[in-house]
């Protein structure tokens, strides 16, 4: 764990108007700066950044936080990869402390495995660029290949020479253990328990993580027998899951963003040729046909996938199915044919960029539409084979979770396959019928999953509005006030946060970041704390920024419509600063105890024993009079 001494230089350092600038075109306005969204499409900036708060809010996404909240939601980052980022644009070295013992030896083994990939990395690059045999094999191949030195720099190619343990021997020498060697698959075990290189005499590629740092390699043997794999690939290990990886897209990131697509190809060398043409985002899968997380990981950062095809009918024809569910996603996918012979990389070579990009505008089709085409293709005057055909092609469509996209692809596909419009809606309503008669099956049988996104939603769902909004309007006054000092009726030189946490020591919160909110404040003030708004503000877990970000920015901070009309009401509350503090806690209060009279009532309708209805009733008069003691309160406090 990054020590708190370190985040706290980090937070200090941090400037949230440059880390944004570098990724949102900011301008001046008052006291804040806006900009475009960078998580939505708009034409007029909603996208509002507060340096004196330290905060940015996104009124187009509702998203919003700190510097790290940005660039978590931004480049996908976790918590301790956002601060690492930051840590290194300012100059801040850090701190870690071994956390829970367990946890410490996975990240611990990770890590090894990551430190061993970035040396054999550079051992590769300087092999390549700095030995005779590197330079006249390795080098000289990738030159004939058409790359540039900012290339192989910017992809860190390699070459592993053409010995048995010429990479190996040197790492051992270093001090790198045989346990990381083997299990990163760069050196390989004999019989006898020694070690020797996997790649020898192959050219490297590097694969990066999406933070950009080395996880595995490809390398490229350099003869031409037909025996020898021309690929040989890193096993999966800890830190290298293949499924989840796509080649290049630490280097594309920023641009599939500004372009908002993303071009998928089969190899290295195609992103290597398409990224050195100027056209920087492209992304290999590598081999392997496309995952569901690989498609997801894409998805993070556009909805525009376009699939450049090397011609080869037999591999496209099979990889069609796999990409239904890309459609699944909610992603639009295109497809783009290269001439028989040439892949990506071939034809931007042969006609540059300009004629790269002509061709892709000129052979673009939507995937649908693509695989109809190709479909159909192979019909002929079959009558069965057509309906397989229809039926193969409906279900793709019934696929699209938007259904207006879904109903234009109807009506297009109705062309195309000489079929009526309605009897393919037909198809596909019953397609979509069938699927949702087994999603409610499923979803009787097992509790929908709560994963991460949906889980701090819910509640707010749930837990009645004006509940909740009872309950943030608590959380609100906390941020504001929580480090003001009370000064009424003979409480005076008290805080109001602690006061308001003792107050309401008996109130059950019920939506959820309210309750988690109270009680890390709760916590503090028994630490001896006062957390203020930059505290929650740079709070570790989402929920909490975002209740955080919500409350202080929405309103009273940032939109200067909202900051001209609530000026007053702020004065206002802060003139009555007891009716403010005590109403909101008895309002709170109140809807309370009218929950637990509610829920009396039903218990004493349910019930004929007399003994329990006896209790119940005791109950119920019992509660009866707290709330009419609050509501006296809240008479005299907020109507005087
Ligand atoms: P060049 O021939 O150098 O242009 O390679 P390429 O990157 O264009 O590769 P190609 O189109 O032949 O194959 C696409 C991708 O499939 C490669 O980038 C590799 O990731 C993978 N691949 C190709 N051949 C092999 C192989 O023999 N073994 C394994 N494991 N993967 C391979
Ligand atoms: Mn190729």
């Amino acid at each position: 764990m990054i020590t708190k001494p370190t985040i706290d230089r980090i937070m200090e350092a941090t400037d949230i108007v440059e880390v944004i600038g570098e990724f949102v075109q900011l301008k001046k306005r008052g006291a804040n700066y806006v900009g475009l969204s960078p998580f939505a499409n708009e034409r007029t900036p909603s996208f509002t950044v507060s340096p004196a708060k330290g905060i940015f809010k996104d009124f187009s996404s509702g998203k919003g936080g700190s510097a790290v909240t940005f660039l978590m939601e931004l480049e996908k980052f976790t918590y301790p990869e956002a601060l690492k980022w930051l840590a290194k644009k300012y100059g801040i070295e850090v701190e870690e402390t071994v956390e829970a013992f367990e946890n410490k030896e996975e990240e611990n083994h990770r890590e090894s495995l990551m430190i061993v990939s970035g040396y054999a990395a550079k051992f590769f690059h300087e092999s390549l660029l700095e030995t005779d045999e590197g330079k006249s094999i390795g080098l000289s191949y990738f030159k004939e290949r058409g790359f540039t030195n900012d290339t192989i720099k910017k992809f860190e190619l390699g070459y592993s020479p053409d010995q048995w343990e010429a990479f190996t021997g040197q790492a051992l020498k270093e001090g790198y253990q045989q346990q990381f060697l083997e299990e990163s698959g760069l050196s390989v075990k004999r019989d006898n328990g020694s070690l020797y290189d996997r790649y020898r005499g192959r050219v490297m590629f590097p694969i990066h993580s999406f933070t950009g740092r080395v996880i595995a390699f490809g390398g490229r043997t350099l003869k031409n027998d037909k025996n020898v794999p021309k690929y040989v690939n890193s096993p999966e290990s800890e830190i290298y899951h293949k499924s989840n990886v796509l080649y290049g897209l630490y280097f594309a990131k920023k641009a599939i963003r500004e372009e908002d697509n993303c071009y998928l190809v089969e190899g290295y060398a195609d992103v290597l040729s398409v990224h050195q043409a100027g056209i920087e985002n492209v992304v290999a899968s590598s081999g392997t046909s496309l995952t569901v997380e690989q498609i997801r990981l894409i998805g993070r950062f556009t909805k525009n996938i376009t699939i450049l095809y090397d011609g080869d009918a037999a591999g496209i024809k099979a990889s069609l199915r796999g990409l239904d569910m890309i459609l699944e996603e909610g992603l639009n996918v295109k497809v783009v044919l290269f001439p028989d012979g040439h892949d990506p990389d071939s034809y931007v070579r042969n006609f540059g960029t300009n004629g790269f990009k002509k061709h892709i505008a000129d052979n673009k089709k939507d995937f649908i539409l693509f695989k109809t085409d190709i479909l159909l293709k192979e019909v002929g005057n079959d009558p069965i084979k057509k309906a397989d055909v229809i039926r193969e092609i409906v279900e793709s469509v019934a696929k699209i979770p938007d259904s207006i996209k879904a109903s234009v692809f109807i009506k297009e596909c109705s062309y195309l396959l000489q079929i009526d419009e309605r009897a393919l809606l037909s198809e596909l309503n019953k397609i979509r019928m069938a699927k949702a008669k087994k999603d409610s099956q499923q979803q009787t049988s097992r509790p929908a999953p709560l994963d991460e996104p949906h889980f701090f939603d819910e509640p707010e769902i749930k837990v009645e509005k004006d509940e909740s909004n009872q309950e943030k309007e608590i959380i609100r006054l906390l941020l504001l006030y929580g480090n003001k000092v009370i000064d009424w009726d003979g409480i005076a030189n008290t805080y109001i946060g602690p006061f308001m946490i003792a107050e309401l020591s008996d109130v059950e919160f019920e939506y959820l970041p309210a309750k988690k909110f109270t009680e890390i404040y709760r916590k503090e003030v028994e630490n001896g704390v006062l957390p203020d708004e930059q505290y929650f503000i740079h709070y570790p877990e989402k929920d909490i920024v975002d209740i955080t970000v919500n409350l202080i920015a929405t309103k009273y901070t940032l939109s200067e419509n909202w900051y001209e009309m609530h000026k007053i009401l702020v004065n206002d509350e802060q003139s009555n600063m007891k009716a403010t503090i005590l109403g909101a806690i008895f309002h709170l209060k109140k809807q309370k105890v009218g929950k637990i009279l509610q829920g009396l009532r039903n218990e004493l309708q349910k019930t004929n024993v007399e003994a329990d209805q006896e209790i119940l009733l005791n109950q119920y008069m019992q509660m009866k009079k707290v709330e009419k003691t609050i509501s006296d309160y809240l008479g005299s406090v907020i109507l005087k």
